[in-house]
Parts: C-alpha cells; structure tokens; sequence
C-alpha cells in the first residue's frame, strides 16, 4: 500500500513530506525515499525497510530536514514490479535527474513503454513500472515541450489505474498530480501560500483541512500561487473543497459518506495492493511469499472452509482452482464442516478464508482438519489474527482496514487470491498444460484498471434504487463462476437494506424459485459474455415471460441482452475467469444505494458484526 506525500511552499519541504509519511505509516511498505529540490538540482534519497531507515541517511545532511526547500515529493513502497531494492525504491528520475516520479498503481502497459523507451537508447536503473513515466516526461521535454505540458503527455501515455506525483528541476515552483482510475487516490491540501498533495488524508491532516479530491482523469498543476485542476485533454475543472473534520475517524472516511462507500470505491487499489509482489507481469509467474509450494508439498485436493462473504468468495476459487491447476476442491461452511466428519484423503489441505481471521466457526473447522492431519492454509486480512497462527502457509489479503461490517474489498482481494493460488499451485507441478496459468496470470495487470471503470459514475445505481428500494424481494440469479456472485448479491441486499432477497444457481430457478416471480419481483441476472451466457439469456426470457422486471449485469456493448432485460448494468470485457471480480461490484453499489434510501445504518447494520467470535 504505497503512500505518496508532496509539498509546496516555503516550510523544509523534507520535514513536511517525512512527517507525512509517517503518518500514512499505518499502512506498510518495504521501503521510502523523498526528493527534494536544492539549489536548483533534484536531490534523492531512498532506504529500504523502516522509514527511520531513510531518516538516519538524511542525518547526514544535517541542512536538509531544516532548510527551506520548497518543492519535495516522497513515498513508501509496497513492491509491484521489481524486488525490495534501494534502486526500485521512489522516487524514479531521468538520466539528468531533472524529473522525480513518485506512483501508486500498476502501468499496464509499461511492457510496451519501456521497450520504446529503450528503443530510443534510455537505459533503466530499475525493475520498475514507475521509470518509464520520467524517461517519457524528459523525452517530451527534449521535443521542446514544457514540463507541464511534457507531464500531461506522458501521463495520456499511461495505461492502467494509476497516482502519479511528479516536480523538475526547471519548474521549481510546480508539483503535477494526476489520478488515472481508482487504484490511488490524491488529495491535495489548501494553505496559505502552500499546497499539499497526499495519498490520503492523514498525511497532510496535521497542516490543512482544507482538502480537494482528484477523480479519476484528472491532473492537477499545483503551484505556490494557485492551483489548477484540468482534465487530461486540458479541459478545466471546477473542484469544490472539502472542510476535513478534525476526529481521526472521520477524517479517515474523507470524501465519503459511509465506510462501507469508502471501501467500495478503495477496491482498485486493493486489488493492487494485494498483487504487490507476487506477479511478474512478464513472464506470468506468480509468487506467494507465505506459501512454500512445490512439488513435495503440493496438495492433492483443498477443503476450504469460511462463513459469510468468505463462503460465497471459496465458490469463486473453487472455479480457479479446479480449472488453473486442477486440484479438486470442496467448499464448506465452517459451521457444518465438522458436523460431516469430514473424510480427509492424503495430501489434502484445508484453506480457511476469513477476512478478520476471528470467525469462530472457520476456526474450528481449520482446526477440525488439522486434528485428522491436514495441514491448514488461510487467506486473511487481519494480520496476525488467530487464522494465521493455525496455519502453515498464509496470503494476506492486504485490503487495509475494512471497517464496514459488510465484505466488500475483503471479498474481492480474497477472490483475486485464490486465482493467484490457482496459478501458483499450477506453476509449482510444472507440467506443459500449467503454461496458461502464466498467460492467466498476466491477464491480473488489467484488473485493477477494470475494477476502475466500474467504480466510474454511472447514474444506472441511483435510478434503480429510486425505483425499486420499496419492494420486498428480490431474486439474483447467476450461472458457472458467477453463480457466487448471485448469492453474494442477495447477502449484501439482505445485511445492509434488509430487503428480502435470494441468490440461486440459474438453471435451479424452474426448480422452486420461478412459481414466485410476478410483475412485483425485480431479478438481478448476472449474464455477462461467457460459455453460460446463451443459457442466462434462456433464464432471462423466462422470468420476461412471467412478468418479472431484469436487471441485467451484461458485458458493455451488448446490444442484444438490452432488447431483453428492463435495466443493463454493464461490465467491460474480461477473461472470464477474473469476471467475478467486476461483477460483485454492481452487486455492492446497488445494496448500497437502496439501503442509504431506504435510512438504514449501512456500516453497522442491525444484529451483524464484523467479526463473529461466538460458534
Ligand atoms: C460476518 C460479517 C460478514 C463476513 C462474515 C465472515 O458475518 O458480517 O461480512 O463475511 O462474518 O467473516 P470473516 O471475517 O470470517 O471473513
């Protein structure tokens, strides 16, 4: 989770920009470093580990953190491309060190960008994404362009979700941020005669409250006598500011309304975080640093066991696991897992999946597999928590603090987790049919971007909660690998709007499910492109014949399920595995809007809790 801190004005820019790291400190990195202009050169120090790391080596220019400097830029890593090195730490500069880049996110297609960079005869100090954007900026600027409109056209360059900070040395009175997507965000302070930009309010708290959010595709051109925020073609933008309340929790809710808004619309970069490190996007091989796989102990089938949200995120990867590395899984509730006394064969692991690590009845069904010899793996967020001391092997999910008693980025992670698992345990038999789990896993650069379009404005929320927060059930059906996300979508409903609601298999629907459908029950289909989606349209026209209303959530550009269904909610095209990773949102957003009309107490609903420690 990286976090990103800039300063502009006439306090020590390094004593600004280090106090501000320290307090995004909450959210872990392997490494920091700051740039500061001096004297008219870019100076850079970079340390890996703790940030006392890099405050020891500003020790030695005692000046530095005392000094009026102006313009500084600094940032905490979490690896995504390229190992924990002094070299990959930010800031990322030009050959002449005349442009420092500091950035959150992933460049999707930096592939391509480097190998034209290096085309041109730029040489790379490091293995990371970030390089590519000052190489692009100095290259602009030696076209003749300024650094500001330099800026804007290699930001245009980048593909992905992306936060970018970038200053240089011949524009000592500018900062240019930019937010691409949703997998950063930037808020940038108001002072008096000074600017802040940060990853999150807290960095800049102690100085402003008076904040601006960026939205995705927008830049903003921050200068010591004013701001300016434009689109990236350069169509001016109006931002109106944000007066910050001074309680920690409120400020860390920022611009949202709710936690539960908040962490919805944090899952770009969840999804980033989460894949810090353990793709090379490449090659396609996946790593994962708290599961030793190989051959020798390579599990022959996996028992996964969760509640809740969790439950629902173990019927994803069972698709992943069975299709990417065919190991055979069964999926348990953790509160029946024992009462079957299970038969556990050789070889056999059990995955618990649980986002606070605490839910007591995925404990004891860990512990019910350890006790009949299997070893225990968990897919968790809370670091440390009590599901990670049971296991042998762990991934964290690293979606930061979810305070909202509804799973929302804790569910999506958990998903994109175990499709990283899949391709691991693929990767670790070594056989010529595992090859398509490293194009599979290539295919996870995408995702953070994808996950981003579908936390864009889309007015299609608003109206269908207008129009039917009222009713009293709802039905959402889905098929194949996102069959989960039907039950999800019901869950969601039901925790946090307590409409009545029902998630079931498509195909079951003649089975019980249609004899209720008339012109008062609305139907979530989730019938993206897929090898199901001709059978979906079947269920579609079914439900149509019946009186029911369709709420579709179809891939974009689907003219034909249109002539079909009452609403679309559409999703851009995917590889079909990973498309449950896009369609849990819709479910998420509409449970959210319906629940904000209908009044309820979306972060604390009525009898849930977030973390259930009683069986
Ligand atoms: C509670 C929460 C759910 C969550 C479930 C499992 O019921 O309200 O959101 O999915 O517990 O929690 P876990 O921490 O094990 O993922």
């Amino acid at each position: 989770m990286c976090g990103i801190i800039g300063y502009l004005g006439p306090r020590p820019a390094a004593a600004v920009v280090i106090n501000g790291l320290r307090r995004l400190e909450y959210r872990g990195y392997d490494s920091a470093g700051l740039a500061i202009l001096r004297e008219g050169r870019i100076l850079v120090q970079r340390a890996i580990g703790k940030l006392s790391n890099l405050e020891a080596k500003l020790q030695a220019e005692p000046d530095l953190l005392t000094a009026s400097h102006t313009v500084g830029i600094g940032h905490t890593r979490w690896a995504t491309h390229g190992g924990v090195t002094e070299h990959n730490a930010h800031p990322h500069l030009n050959d002449a060190g005349s442009v420092a880049v500091i950035h959150n996110g992933i460049v999707e297609n930096f592939v391509e960008l480097k190998a034209a960079l290096e085309g041109e005869g730029v040489r790379f100090r490091s293995e990371t994404d970030t390089e590519v954007i000052p190489h692009l900026v100095d290259l602009f600027m030696k076209d003749g362009m300024s650094f500001e409109r330099a800026a804007f056209a290699a930001i245009g360059r980048l593909r992905g979700s992306n936060a970018v900070v970038m200053m240089c040395a011949e524009a000592p009175d500018t900062l240019i941020a930019a937010r691409l997507g949703n997998a950063g965000g930037i808020v940038i302070g108001l002072g008096e005669g000074e600017h802040f930009v940060a990853s999150d309010v807290p960095g800049i708290l102690e100085y402003t409250r008076r904040v601006i959010f960026l939205d995705d595709g927008e830049v903003a051109v921050v200068r010591l006598d004013g701001l300016d925020v434009r689109r990236l073609d350069g169509t001016p933008v109006e931002k109106r500011a944000h007066i910050i309340p001074w309680d920690p929790v409120s400020a860390e809710k920022g611009e949202y309304r709710h936690f539960m808004q908040k962490e919805i619309f944090e899952q770009a970069r969840a999804i980033t975080d989460t894949l810090r490190g353990r793709v090379n996007f490449q090659t396609g091989a996946v790593h994962l640093e708290q599961l030793a796989l190989d051959e020798a102990n390579r599990p022959a089938r996996i028992h996964t066991v969760a509640c809740g949200s969790s439950f629902h995120a173990g019927l994803v990867g069972r698709f992943y696991i069975e299709r990417i590395a065919r190991v055979p899984v069964e999926v348990d509730y953790g509160s029946e897992y024992r009462y079957r006394d299970p038969l556990i064969a050789p070889d056999t692991v059990v995955l618990g999946i649980t986002q606070s690590g605490e839910t007591a009845d995925t404990l004891a069904a860990m512990s019910a597999g350890r006790e009949r010899g299997a070893p225990a793996w968990a897919i968790v967020n809370a670091v440390g928590a009590q599901a990670e001391r049971l296991a042998s092997g762990v991934i964290h999910m690293r979606a930061g603090p979810e305070i909202g008693v509804c799973s929302t980025k804790t569910f999506l992670t958990s998903i994109v987790d175990q499709y990283l698992l899949a391709c691991a345990l693929a990767q670790s038999a070594h056989t010529a049919e595992d090859e398509q789990s490293y194009a599979l896993a290539r295919a996870l650069a995408h995702l953070p971007g994808l996950v981003s379009r579908m936390l864009d404005d889309d007015p299609i929320y608003q109206e269908l909660a207008n129009r039917f927060h009222n009713r009293e059930h709802f039905l959402f059906l889905g098929r194949g690998v996102n069959y989960p996300i039907a039950l999800e979508g019901a869950l969601k409903l039901k925790e946090i709007s307590y409409i009545h609601a029902e998630g079931y298999p498509a195909g079951e629907m003649k089975h019980g499910p249609i004899a209720l459908i008339d012109e008062k029950m609305p139907v979530v289909c989730v019938a993206v492109r897929d090898n199901v989606y001709e059978k979906m349209i079947s269920q579609i026209e079914q439900v149509k014949a019946r009186g029911g209303t369709v709420i579709a959530v179809a891939t974009e550009g689907d003219d034909f399920i249109r002539g079909k269904a009452d609403y679309v909610i559409e999703v851009p095209p995917a590889e079909a595995l990973l498309t449950p990773v896009l369609t849990a949102i819709p479910m998420q957003r509409l449970a959210y809007e319906m629940a904000v009309r209908l009044g309820c107490d979306v972060d604390q609903p009525r009898n849930l809790a977030k973390s259930v420690t009683v069986e």
